[in-house]
């Protein structure tokens, strides 16, 4: 096992809809994993928007995936991912019982000292993160969600937020088109967003418009997920910055979105 890492073992690997799987894992018992941490020690940690990076596998792919927390809760942690290539697939195959390496809590999360009226707009799998947002957070909040064509995880958004607003492309639930038809950035002290880069563009060339501060969660390639080989930086208005390090959550205002 690679050098911070640590064993957590699957409760649970399922699929939710097609290519989305939802994988809940709790730390390998010290004594089956033979390092000398106290129960609490082992216990997984990390706030709203840090990630992990995930290694189900030896060798083959090379580097570990990062994977944004979607819930803790009672030692387990859950993470909902979309399978696009090798090293999420082989994760998808893994069962109850199995163990994954993970590195984490990483990265700088969302700032949750927000007490004002507040957005969260996400599209496709870029609601992972914020699941974990709308779970800690106790203000005045509305969620607007976008999907291509098939919704998921729509009963937890429900249980907590009051105003939720869904779109799908093919208008199999909700408006059909995008969430960025339904959004009206001026209602809001402050907005959220996660998901493709073309709308958080949108959505942040929007909240400009009409001054509202919005924070947005980045996505990059990764290798270390530590800060240490720049393999992950974007460029901002104060010059190149690591995703994995300073990130991956940003003003809006400071991202410079190259689509
Ligand atoms: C901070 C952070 C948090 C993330 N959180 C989640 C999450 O909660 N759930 C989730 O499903 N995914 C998340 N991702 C994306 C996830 O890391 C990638 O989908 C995953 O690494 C793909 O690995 P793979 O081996 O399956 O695909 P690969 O074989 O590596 O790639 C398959 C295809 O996906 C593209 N791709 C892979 N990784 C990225 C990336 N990071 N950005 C843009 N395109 C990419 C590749 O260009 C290629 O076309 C997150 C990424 C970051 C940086
Ligand atoms: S992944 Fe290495 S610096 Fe970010």
């Amino acid at each position: 096992m690679k050098q911070g890492y640590r064993k957590g073992i699957i409760h649970s690997n399922i699929q939710i809809a097609t290519n989305i799987y939802e994988i809940k894992l709790s730390p390998c018992h010290p004594e089956s994993d033979s390092i000398s941490l106290t129960m609490e020690e082992s216990g997984f940690q990390g706030k709203p928007g840090q990630f992990y990076m995930l290694r189900g596998w030896e060798l083959d792919p090379l580097l570990p995936r990062p994977i944004s927390i979607c819930d803790i809760s009672d030692g387990i942690i859950t993470f909902l991912y979309e399978v696009r290539g090798r090293g999420t697939h082989i994760i998808s195959k893994l069962k109850k019982g199995d163990t994954l390496e993970l590195l984490g809590p990483l990265g700088n999360g969302f700032d949750l000292n927000i007490e004002d009226k507040i957005a969260i707009v996400s599209g496709g799998i870029g609601v992972a993160p914020l699941i974990y947002l709308m779970k800690g957070f106790k203000g005045d909040m509305d969620f607007y969600c976008g999907f291509r064509n098939e919704a998921y995880y729509l009963d937890e958004i429900r249980e907590h937020v009051d105003n939720t607003h869904i779109s799908t492309e093919d208008g199999s639930v909700g408006h059909r088109g995008f969430v960025t038809d339904l959004f009206l950035p001026k209602r809001y002290d402050m907005v959220l967003t996660c998901g493709p880069i073309p709308m958080m563009n949108r959505v942040v060339e929007m909240c400009k418009d009409k001054n509202v501060p919005v924070y947005v969660s980045m996505e990059s390639r990764m290798a270390c997920g530590i800060g240490t080989c720049l393999g992950c930086t974007i460029e901002t208005t104060s010059g190149m910055k690591r995703v994995c390090k300073e990130g991956p959550v940003f003003s809006g205002e400071e991202v410079k979105f190259n689509d």
